[in-house]
């Protein structure tokens, strides 16, 4: 089955959950990038990043090459921030133009998912989701999410 993974991963959970599914997967990896990504720290990063979930903003995104049509299967990830998937991953759901393709979502956080995952699928309106999972500090429990992510991928073999 030919597998995209898009994700988004400003901290490197989504992008240690990108790695693991494309390794079980033999999955191509396309990884968005804002287009004035920077390395913010501490209370930076909360702000910029909660004050786009605040104004419902998508920000632009650097150029990336990704066609729908040429995948079977679409894995998209997400962080979640202030309780919605984070803004970049908006913005490519926006542009991205997909419809009746199967798609399994993943988010990353830190404990407190809010409805993330309930967002994406209305943003997604019009696909088949076959599946979905959540991770929890996926880099410092990494071991364990490892596993989460093996049962996760043998689930969706053959969906
Ligand atoms: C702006 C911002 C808002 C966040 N909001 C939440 C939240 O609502 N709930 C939560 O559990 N974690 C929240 N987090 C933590 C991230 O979801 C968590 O660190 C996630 O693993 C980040 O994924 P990444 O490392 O791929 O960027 C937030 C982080 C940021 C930067």
């Amino acid at each position: 089955m030919k597998t995209a993974v898009v994700y988004y991963s400003l901290d490197g959970n989504c992008a240690f959950v990108a790695e693991e599914v494309k390794s079980l997967f033999n999955a191509e990896l396309i990884r968005l990038q804002t287009k004035d990504e920077k390395k913010r720290r501490g209370f930076a990063k909360y702000f910029w990043g909660g004050g786009m979930v605040f104004a419902h903003k998508k920000p632009p995104l650097k150029p990336y090459a990704f066609d729908p049509a040429a995948y079977e299967l679409i894995v998209i990830g997400a962080p979640v921030w202030a309780g919605s998937p984070a803004p970049p991953i908006q913005t490519f759901l926006s542009e991205s133009g997909m419809s009746g393709k199967k798609i399994a979502l993943f988010v990353c956080h830190g404990g407190g998912k809010g409805n993330a995952l309930g967002t994406l699928k209305n943003l997604l309106a019009g696909n088949e989701i076959i599946a979905e999972a959540d991770f929890v500090n996926a880099r410092k429990n990494s071991a364990e999410v490892k596993r989460q992510i093996a049962d996760w991928v043998k689930g969706l073999q053959g969906k």
